[in-house]
């Protein structure tokens, strides 16, 4: 099976996309699905930082394991490397958009669209909010993270 690319993108990369990152590699690893597996913020502004104590704890609490995570930028090879790049939040994905080359942009998703159980276009971003927010921002991104892996075994 071919080892498809996958690259996780939010504002940040210390709570949404190091969350996919984290989800989809181990559920990945679980159902025997070769990937690559990265996750990137279109900010820099927490660059080389762990993921924000609050998604490790509801991840641990799941059986996520979120070691060897730190917050990079999105950075022009990215566009190139990966097969798909997938945006949490509609911002994540305008920012992508405008840096794409053109050639690239068929590459660009929104996570929340590979779900079969949530009809929603976001994963809200949870930083400012409270404990729940966190949960919802798993629930969603395990949804998704089983539907884009489904979508790689019918390919
Ligand atoms: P993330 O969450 O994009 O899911 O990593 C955020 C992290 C930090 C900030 C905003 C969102 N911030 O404003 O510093």
């Amino acid at each position: 099976m071919k080892n498809t690319k996958v690259l996780f993108v939010c504002l940040g990369n210390i709570c949404r996309s190091p969350t996919a990152h984290a989800v989809f590699r181990q559920l990945a690893k679980e159902k025997n699905i070769s990937v690559e597996v990265d996750s990137a913020g279109t900010s820099a502004h927490h660059k080389g930082a762990k993921p924000d104590p609050r998604s490790k704890q509801v991840g641990e609490d799941r059986g996520y394991d979120f070691s060897g995570l730190h917050a990079r930028k999105v950075d022009a090879n990215d566009y190139t490397h990966f097969d798909y790049i997938v945006a949490m939040d509609e911002d994540n994905y305008r920012n992508l958009e405008k840096n794409c080359p053109d050639e690239y942009k068929k590459k660009l998703f929104m996570f929340m669209s590979f779900s079969k159980e949530f009809d929603v276009n976001e994963v809200p971003d949870p930083y400012y909010g409270g404990a729940q927010g966190f949960k919802v921002v798993f629930d969603y991104i395990e949804s998704a993270s089983n539907g884009l892996l489904a979508k790689l075994v019918e390919e």
